[in-house]
């Protein structure tokens, strides 16, 4: 399968919203991925439902929602309502993983599970069954603009070795630091879906730096 590119609008110009998904919506980008902050499970806050709504109005690719908040079991029909169409809970936020990915599901959303860093993909193995994609963090969640953690690449390995051998189909999905340097390495790990913030928003033709991405 070839990759996709899930470009991160963090970074982009907020004042214009409208005219970034227009860009996007004429890209070549497969996804649009949101980052959902609660300023305690991370120390940022970003944007919530009326955003996600409006954009959802506007957008001609699924979103994919990024939730970087404690106690996500308690949100998800909202998301939904809100317009996701992947939503991703983070693994080290929920109490019962297996019910909050059942619940994603019955609502017709894809389920995604994130990890951070520091935590180790074989606690994953049991939750495979009930994962559309599972997205490792290549930064510490909260902020877009950090440095890629080069012990990525071995996760992803380790995580597409589990995956392979349990004959599921669950994406991998990596996220921050992500650009042209690192993503052929990542591909050859075993990543399907890139997440791309400031590679894109900060390049001079936004759109040619997506096309360059997923020509790759
Ligand atoms: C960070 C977010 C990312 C971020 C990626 O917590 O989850 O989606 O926007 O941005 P870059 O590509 O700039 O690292
Ligand atoms: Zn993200």
């Amino acid at each position: 399968m070839d990759h996709q590119i899930a470009p991160s609008i963090l970074n982009s110009d907020f004042l214009n919203l409208s005219k970034v998904i227009e860009m996007l919506n004429s890209s070549d980008a497969d996804l649009i991925h949101l980052d959902i902050m609660d300023g305690v499970f991370v120390p940022n806050l970003t944007f919530g439902f009326p955003v996600i709504k409006q954009i959802k109005n506007a957008a001609k690719k699924p979103l994919d929602v990024h939730l970087m908040i404690v106690e996500p079991e308690r949100y998800i029909q909202r998301f939904r309502e809100a317009g996701a169409d992947i939503l991703t809970v983070h693994y080290e936020a929920c109490k019962d993983l297996k019910q909050c990915l059942k619940d994603i599901r019955s609502l017709g959303m894809k389920a995604s599970v994130s990890l951070k860093p520091a935590t180790d993909v074989s606690v994953l193995e049991p939750y495979l069954p009930y994962l559309d994609m599972v997205l490792i963090m290549t930064v510490e969640p909260g902020y877009g603009g950090q440095s890629f953690i080069e012990a990525s690449y071995e996760k992803v390995r380790m995580l597409k070795e589990m995956i392979s051998k349990a004959g599921c189909p669950t994406l991998i999905e990596v996220d921050g630091g992500v650009g042209k340097n690192n993503l052929l390495k990542l591909k050859e790990s075993g990543v399907d879906v890139f997440v791309v913030g400031t590679s894109i928003f900060q390049a001079e033709d936004p759109p040619m730096m997506i096309r360059e991405l997923k020509d790759l």
